[in-house]
């Protein structure tokens, strides 16, 4: 069976005013009735995957708790590590022939069959000692992703010719003029021992400190506590640049399942327009009255929002906030006093 990671972290100010240090990204109804995190869970659950494991930070465990699933055992993290971190805690906490599916807890799959029929692919490239990447399609020169070169053709998908993390503007962009890469979709498949020993390769100091911590930890209840002073030793760094761009033995699998990882507004406004867009593209969530609107999205929590005549802009009412953006500035939305002062 395979084994979901859920991975909660991060503190995600892009979708202020919505999303705030106490009530972060995961735990909101962005996009349907539940949250991403709920969604997450409910994508990872019936035939074939057993109970999740989410990692979580302290600040995190109330909303966890409150949203989780039945079975969820929960690992907190006495500090903010990154996701190598986070990911060997509950290597160390698994037999090592068990396969982990690692997810974020605040990505978007429009597809969720498409997305288990890939993770049954990667599962059999994780089986037999792979770790396994998950290639979403570029369609711009992003420089936030990780970009993976295809190399040959092996069952199920595809070698790893080079991952590399985070490029910077002209690299990513003569990576897409290049073709042959996809964007590291941030999920990945492996043996809880395959993971062991690359980390142990690659990061041994990491890896040294993490299996302390965990070895030294305590269980309460279905809470496990990683001991705090050996996980606080232990250097920040994600997954990404400690593992996958140095291991030899990566694997990708290609999906197309309608995926973002909601970084913006302007992302999340694409994901809205998909699932329940209005004509002209516009998404009103809340008391709104759009009069020739293209491509706006309005969500209020309350006061009512009348727009007319606006192109590709977005409006959010929050409480006492109000945020007002064009589409191509949601990405600075991180930058304003408001987000970065909570
Ligand atoms: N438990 C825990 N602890 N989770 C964490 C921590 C941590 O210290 N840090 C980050 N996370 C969680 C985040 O909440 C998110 O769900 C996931 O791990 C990935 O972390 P991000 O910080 O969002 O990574 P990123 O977006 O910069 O980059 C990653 O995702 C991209 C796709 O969205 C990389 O894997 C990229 O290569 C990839 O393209
Ligand atoms: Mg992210």
């Amino acid at each position: 069976r395979i084994h979901p990671i859920i991975l909660c972290g991060g503190s995600g100010t892009r979708l202020w005013p919505r999303s705030r240090a106490e009530r972060p990204k995961p735990f909101l109804p962005l996009l349907g009735a539940s949250s991403l995190f709920e969604q997450t869970l409910a994508r990872c659950a019936g035939e074939g995957f057993a109970a999740p494991l989410v990692v979580a930070g302290e600040r995190h465990v109330p909303l966890v708790e409150a949203q989780g699933s039945p079975g969820m055992r929960l690992a907190v993290e006495p500090a903010a590590r990154n996701t190598a971190p986070a990911i060997a805690i509950a290597a160390n906490l698994l037999p090592g022939e068990a396969i982990m599916l690692v997810c974020p807890s605040d990505h978007h799959i429009a597809d969720p069959d498409a997305f288990r029929r890939a993770v049954a692919s990667a599962a059999a490239l994780a089986a037999s000692g792979r770790l396994v990447a998950f290639g979403i399609a570029p369609d711009r020169p992003e420089t936030g992703y990780g970009y993976i070169e295809r190399g040959a053709a092996i069952e199920s998908g595809f070698e790893v010719a080079r991952f590399v993390e985070k490029p910077d503007a002209e690299t990513a962009s003569a990576f897409l003029a290049a073709g042959g890469f996809d964007w590291n979709g941030g999920i990945f498949a492996f043996r809880a021992d395959t993971f062991r020993r690359e980390l142990a390769e690659h990061r041994p100091e990491m890896a040294q400190g993490v299996a302390d911590a965990v070895s030294r930890g305590t269980w309460e209840g279905t809470r496990f506590h990683p001991d705090a002073a050996s996980f606080g030793r232990v250097e920040s760094e994600s997954i990404d640049y400690a593992v996958m761009e140095n291991t030899r033995c990566a694997a990708l699998v290609p999906v197309a399942m309608g995926w973002s990882d909601i970084g913006s507004w302007s992302a999340l406004r694409d994901a809205r327009q998909a699932q329940d867009g209005e004509g002209q593209g516009n998404v009103a969530r809340g008391p709104v009255e759009l009069v020739d609107c293209r491509n706006v999205m309005v969500d209020s929590d309350g006061p009512r929002v009348s727009c007319i005549g606006l192109d590709d802009v977005i409006v959010v009412v929050d409480g006492e906030e109000v945020l007002v953006t064009s589409a191509a500035g949601a990405q600075g939305v991180g930058k304003l006093t408001g987000a970065r002062s909570q």
